[in-house]
């Protein structure tokens, strides 16, 4: 089979076709396989990994643009997965900054996991003699969190940084605040809910990519979702994105049952900030994507009572605690 690694000089990219037979292959890890390649082809290439157990997060890298850890996906399942295992092509991971081959450079995210204060701040009544003692529930409520190994491999895979990454904080950022910030023994969850306001936490698109890539089975896009209800319960609203949960919520339960989107453009962002985007309405309205008469409500959609007795029911139950 070949395996087209893509290389990096720190000025020149460009692609190195490798042969390797089933048997240089076979039983294999894909880190596995790398090594292999250094050692034997071409001693030049540059990559990262350590402990080849799955724990450090070192050897995360793309296979044909999906991110996979490498210590941890055997050859043959992997060929399997795509349509021609006769070749795969390997590159660093994506929305990182190459460094060189497939070595990333990290700094960035370490400087946006500082901004969210990732070591817990432990309330006063803790103390050095007592110790900081939490529950087996409290704990179980971060312990997916504790599992991520920070190795980017949902970055990669996030169409919001892909889009563009001057607004918005890696995935596994924002599931390290929600980890401190959800943490029974921590003092302020502001300390952490805080910074993830400042750096695009309802700049999330939802396409939950991070959550299908992790290799820990770590859904980032859900410890999104519970920061953002963290913060609309501090009364935390301003921006567009509140209003926007919040709209989607009216038009569930006061509406048909249907997302109004004029409605929900309004009440997002407001009149004035609309104005400017009638082209848009417009452009929707002709491509019959957008009914104008839409805004005055519609008929409501079958099992709308229902759909009004769960979110009740949803509501209740976390008001007497039973949904934290
Ligand atoms: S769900 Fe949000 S955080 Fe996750 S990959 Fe998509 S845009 Fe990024
Ligand atoms: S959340 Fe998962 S994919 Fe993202 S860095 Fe942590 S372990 Fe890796
Ligand atoms: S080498 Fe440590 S996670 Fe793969």
């Amino acid at each position: 089979m070949k395996i087209v690694i893509q290389r990096f000089n720190g000025t020149k990219t460009w692609d190195q076709t490798f042969e390797i037979s089933k048997e240089e292959y076979s039983g294999k890890t894909l880190l596995g396989v790398l090594l292999h390649i250094k050692q034997t082809k071409d001693i030049s290439l540059n990559f990262t990994a350590s402990c080849r157990s799955a724990i450090c997060g070192a050897c995360a890298v793309r296979v044909n643009g999906h991110s996979y850890l490498a210590c941890d996906t055997k050859m043959e399942p992997l060929l399997a997965e795509y349509d021609n295992p006769d070749m795969i092509r390997i590159s660093p991971l994506g929305n990182f900054r190459v460094i060189s081959d497939l070595v990333v450079d990290w700094e960035p995210s370490i400087e946006n996991l500082r901004k969210i204060r990732p070591a817990i701040t432990a309330k006063s009544e803790f103390s050095e003699k007592d110790g900081c003692i939490q529950n087996q529930a409290e704990f179980d409520r971060i312990s997916k969190q504790w599992d991520c190994i920070l190795c980017g491999c949902c970055a990669s895979e996030c169409s919001k940084l892909e889009a563009d990454s001057s607004d918005y904080m890696q995935p596994f950022v924002f599931t390290h605040a929600y980890r401190a910030a959800a943490d029974s023994r921590s003092k302020d969850e502001m300390l952490h809910l805080k910074p993830s306001l400042d750096n695009g936490l309802w700049m999330c698109v939802h396409c939950n990519e991070c959550a299908n890539r992790c290799p820990k089975g770590i859904n980032s896009h859900e410890d999104i979702a519970n920061l953002r209800v963290m913060a609309m319960r501090k009364g935390l609203k301003d921006g567009s994105g509140p209003g926007h949960a919040e709209a989607f919520l009216l038009d569930m339960i006061e509406g048909d049952g249907r997302l109004n989107e004029i409605k929900l453009a309004l009440r997002s962002e407001g009149v004035f900030a609309n104005m400017g985007k009638m082209d848009i309405a417009m452009n929707l309205m002709m491509a019959g994507k957008m009914n104008p008469l839409h805004i005055f409500g519609g008929e409501k959609i079958e099992g709308h009572d229902e759909l009004v007795k769960m979110v009740n029911a949803a509501k209740k139950a976390e008001q007497q605690g039973a949904i934290k």
